[in-house]
């Protein structure tokens, strides 16, 4: 009887510290959901904004509205806001679907550096537009450029 206690007494204190360990798991897993999606909304509002600024080159727009277009793109870039989408390694730790590599967290100085050479180009961009002579697509050249770096040649998205 007391040792059928013990042994009872035992496995609830198993049992609950498993249960605190699946929970810590659940809550990690939850943070890393919640990661993944922010950082797609970053990365689809920066498509969003660049697709916004090429329609506006292409058809002609005022050049307001091509500044308007080109200051939406350089914001959606802002280096502050990519590396913050990025900076926590979510690779195998979430169940949303990404197609970031582990690449982005292995070779982490390189990745940054293309976050910040967006932005750069962004800048180039929205200057030009400032100045009005942004009046050609293969003028965002410079910022879509890394975009296929990244999500091609270097590998840190998956497809
Ligand atoms: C520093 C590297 C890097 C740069 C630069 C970059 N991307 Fe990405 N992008 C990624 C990675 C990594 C993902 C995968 C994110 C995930 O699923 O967790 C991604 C995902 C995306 C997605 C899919 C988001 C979703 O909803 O799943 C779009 C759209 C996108 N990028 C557009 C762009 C465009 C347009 C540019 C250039 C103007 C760009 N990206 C520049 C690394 C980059």
């Amino acid at each position: 009887m007391k040792f059928y206690s013990k042994f009872k007494t035992a496995t609830a204190v198993v049992g609950i510290s498993m249960l605190m360990v699946m929970g810590q798991q659940a809550t990690a897993m939850d943070d890393a959901d919640a990661i993944v999606k922010e950082r797609q909304v970053v990365m689809d509002n920066i498509k969003n904004t660049v697709g916004a600024l090429s329609k506006a080159v292409k058809s002609g727009a005022s050049s307001d509205e091509i500044l308007a277009a080109a200051d939406a793109f350089l914001a959606a870039t802002a280096s502050s806001v990519t590396i913050a989408a990025f900076e926590t390694n979510t690779h195998g730790k979430s169940t949303v679907k990404t197609t970031a590599t582990e690449k982005v967290w292995s070779d982490w100085d390189r990745f940054e550096q293309a976050l910040v050479d967006m932005e750069n180009g962004a800048k180039e961009i929205q200057m030009a537009a400032a100045g009005g002579t942004l009046n050609s697509e293969d003028q965002l050249g410079v910022a879509l450029k890394e975009c296929g770096f990244c999500h091609r040649s270097a590998g840190y998205r998956s497809r």
